[in-house]
């Protein structure tokens, strides 16, 4: 496999006359040939700049980057026509029809028309095609903007949230049509906050925070590597609870004590835990690792786990120290 996309180091402060705002400091990403890949970050956390950056639409302070193995924003002019990108919504005259947008598009990108009906179909507005953009539905305009940036049937498609504005069964769609686009050949970026569906769809993702990488790699060895070691125990008798929460913090264990289990860490070996309360005359009655999702390691890493009684505010996310070469994850 190769990289389609590299990113290293990558600056970028923001001077206005409010003062200076530092929203890349030394990121790093790799994205990988046919992959779908998320990139993931808090609210305000630096995904649609770095997106922006690579499109050659803001300028960065440092770092460098490159698609496609040539170097950009330098040799951006070669590698654009394999790039599909959406970065926020994009603005269509709301006069047009969808049909005469995308046909303007593709007559002005040197697109055969024959594709104009095709990524409609693929979208999934084949019947609304004839309507006037102002007519679409939020979720209608972004499946427009996807098809938008289909529609030169690029090598690499940089999608900035997708998912706003689609429904469960839009997003659901948008799933299918992404890993459809990545099993043909297509690399695809997608940032994006729905984490479940992030989990269901990427071979690989990019966490972000305040402008940092905090973690990359597959989805399967992000997960291993925070996978918090603990299990949860159930014992035949919920009342025996308390006396076996004590039990196992005489073996060192940290228990914490739930209505009707137990979360356990500390142990090296899960069978330490039965042998422990059978000494006691408390039977285990399950004994399961618990599982960590994304969305845990995201709100983990970037510091943005809900805490009852604070309204976390944007820019309270972690920072995590520079990697200069690129030591997290891959
Ligand atoms: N044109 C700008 N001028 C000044 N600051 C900016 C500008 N654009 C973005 N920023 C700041 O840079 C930081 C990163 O913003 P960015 O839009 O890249 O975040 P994001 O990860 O895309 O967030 P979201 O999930 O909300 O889309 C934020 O603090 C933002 O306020
Ligand atoms: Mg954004």
């Amino acid at each position: 496999m190769s990289a389609v996309l590299e990113i290293q180091g990558l600056e970028k402060t923001y001077r206005s006359r409010k003062g200076v705002r530092k929203a890349l400091d030394g990121f790093d990403m790799v994205v990988e040939a046919g992959q779908v890949h998320g990139f993931l970050g808090p609210n305000g956390s630096g995904k649609t700049t770095t997106l922006r950056t690579l499109l050659g639409l803001i300028k960065p302070n440092g770092g460098r980057m490159s698609i496609l193995g040539r170097e950009v924003p330098q040799a951006l002019p070669e590698v654009i026509g394999a790039i599909g990108a959406i970065v926020e919504s994009p603005q269509f005259f709301a006069n047009f029809t969808a049909q005469e947008t995308l046909s303007l598009l593709a007559e002005a990108g040197g697109v055969d028309q024959a594709r104009v009906t095709e990524v409609f179909e693929l979208v999934g507005l084949r019947d609304r095609a004839k309507d006037r953009v102002k007519t679409y539905s939020l979720g209608m305009k972004q499946r427009l903007a996807v098809a938008s940036a289909l529609l030169k049937n690029p090598t690499l498609l940089i999608l900035d949230e997708p998912a706003n504005g689609l429904d469960p069964g839009g997003i659901r769609e948008m799933r299918t049509l992404m890993r459809n686009l990545a099993d043909v050949g297509m690399t695809v970026v997608v940032s994006s906050h729905i984490l479940g569906e992030i989990q269901l769809i990427c071979d690989s993702v990019t966490i972000i925070s305040a402008g940092r990488r905090v973690a990359a790699g597959t989805v399967a060895d992000v997960l291993a590597q925070h996978q918090a070691a603990s299990v949860r125990v159930r014992v035949e008798s919920p009342g025996d609870l308390a006396a076996a929460a004590d039990t196992l913090r005489e073996i060192g264990a940290q228990v914490v004590v739930e209505p009707d289990h137990l979360l356990v860490s500390g142990v090296a070996q899960p069978g330490a835990i039965t042998r422990a309360l059978a000494a006691g005359d408390v039977f285990v009655s399950e004994l399961a690792p618990v599982a960590v999702d994304l969305e845990s390691v995201f709100l983990e890493l970037t510091g943005t786990t809900p805490v009852e009684g604070v309204y976390r505010q944007i820019d309270e996310s972690v920072t995590a120290p520079a990697t200069p070469n690129g030591g997290w994850g891959q």
